[in-house]
């Protein structure tokens, strides 16, 4: 008989959690104005907010730690990470930032001035906020297939060629550079195929405009292209990931994902002149040069995790772990968009509450019933997070409304993985009684999710 799958590790220590009782969670979430962001981490017992600094380190991470090189300058811990970042990207030029959306801010500072546009496959909240913020356009040219949250497609993140081709046409003074986003997060964690990135490459030769790679997923990514596409199953995840950055000029890192540390980032790129411009606004907003708003011994840990994570075994431990819980929800008929992600499995919220109408927010609705349940926080990733038009100022319900269920790396068992399920599944055979949800009693304006004050219906 052929062994079962079992993870490629063991645990070496554990972090207690406590479960709570419905009235206690009813106040808690009214205190925090149907708002999971709002709740304190003690009130959660299942936490799939976010799988971003929230993997478990192992040994060689922590004992890392311990020999980090707190140096001003020049600190050797920068130096492991650097040659960690040359090695797996091909990358020559290394900025350490304190954690993606930091590198996406000194980057675009240099880069992106208003009127701009700037074509990719449905960018991350923060990469939407620092391109929209800087009065430049984030134009969505991820394929149309994507929305269809039942449609099965192994790489359902990729770009259109003939979108992106139209955006350059008709904005060709107007872009500084494009994005493609591995794995596409806001899609449902999809990868993006090799074929995919090399056909944007050659379009962007084209046209020469640079292509920047917003890579805090990557590791996934060239898991899903090692196990999917033709040509690539013999090939190691590190020659994967080579070769997929070669296609790019630039990446943006939030090593918080595919580096499993806790805070970081950086960017890396082979163009020395936006190496030189990014260096000053490091500077200003960051710190010196060589930490960038991290500590030497978080370098050290970025560097080892980078490694691990850049194995196929740690991904695919990780990778299985989210196809059993979608195995389990298939049990139980659950939509969500398929198939399972990457980092996440996402939920297709008006599918799965029918009589919650657009306006009254299902996927928020849903994130609300499901901590209601069982103490389980996902997130929202739909028409709150969209944030609404920026020129017409009305809500954006032309996405997908999604509550995200993000499993951190290497800390919750499939046992997690069960009450996952059976909370979703109870909340399921009561839809018909679900019929109003939530309205928003305060927002910002900007990136409004984190902070949104909302009334329960
Ligand atoms: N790009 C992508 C694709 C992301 O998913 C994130 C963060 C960022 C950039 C920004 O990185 O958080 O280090 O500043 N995503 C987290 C999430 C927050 O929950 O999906 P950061």
């Amino acid at each position: 008989m052929e062994l079962p799958f079992a993870e490629s590790w063991k645990i070496k220590m554990i972090e207690p959690i406590r479960k709570s009782t419905r009235i206690e969670r009813e106040q808690w979430l009214k205190d925090a104005y149907y708002n999971v962001f709002q709740l304190r981490a003690e009130q959660v017992y299942i936490d799939l907010i976010t799988d971003s600094g929230t993997g478990a380190m192992s040994d060689s991470q922590w004992a890392s730690l311990m020999i980090g090189d707190e140096s001003y300058a020049g600190a050797t811990s920068f130096f492991k990470m650097k040659e960690a970042i040359n090695r797996i990207t091909g990358f020559e030029y290394v900025l350490p930032t304190h954690q993606g959306r930091a590198a996406e801010n000194v980057l675009f500072s240099c880069l992106v001035k208003e009127g701009d546009y700037i074509p990719g496959n449905s960018h991350f909240d923060t990469t939407k906020g620092h391109i929209e913020s800087r009065k430049a356009f984030a134009v969505d040219c991820t394929i149309d297939e994507a929305r269809d949250t039942q449609l099965e497609l192994p790489f359902k993140g990729n770009v259109d060629i003939q979108k992106l081709e139209k955006v350059l046409i008709e904005h060709r003074n107007e872009i500084p550079f494009m994005i493609i986003t591995i794995t596409n997060n806001t899609a449902g964690g999809q990868p993006v195929s090799m074929q995919n990135m090399r056909e944007v490459h050659q379009l962007a030769k084209k046209y020469n405009k640079p292509v920047l790679f917003d890579s805090a997923r990557f590791a996934e990514n060239a898991y899903f292209i090692k196990v999917r596409e033709k040509g690539y199953e013999n090939k190691t995840i590190k020659e994967i990931c080579r070769e997929m950055f070669s296609y790019a000029d630039a990446m943006t890192m939030s090593a918080k994902k595919d580096a499993i540390v806790n805070m970081g980032g950086f960017i890396a790129t082979n163009i020395q002149d936006w190496y030189e411009q990014a260096k000053v606004k490091g500077i200003i907003y960051e710190g010196y040069i060589t930490y960038g708003g991290m500590n030497g011994r978080d370098m050290n840990a970025l560097a080892v995790g980078l490694d691990e994570n850049t194995e196929f075994e740690n991904l695919e431990t990780r990778i299985k772990q989210v196809e059993y819980l979608a195995s389990q929800l298939d049990k139980f008929h659950i939509p969500y968009q398929r198939p399972a992600g990457g980092h996440a499995i996402f939920i297709d919220a008006p599918r799965m509450l029918p009589q919650v109408p657009k306006e009254e927010f299902p996927a928020q609705t849903l994130t609300v019933e499901l901590y209601l349940e069982a103490g389980i926080r996902g997130c929202e990733i739909g028409y709150i997070l969209a944030d609404r038009d920026p020129v017409t100022r009305e809500n954006r319900f032309d996405v997908n409304d999604f509550l995200r269920l993000a499993i951190p790396r290497r800390t919750y068992t499939n046992n997690h993985m069960d009450v996952i399920a059976v909370a979703l599944k109870n909340v399921f055979d009561r839809r018909n009684d679900i019929t109003r949800g939530v309205i928003i009693e305060w927002e910002a304006e900007i990136m409004r999710h984190f902070t949104v004050k909302l009334k329960k219906l």
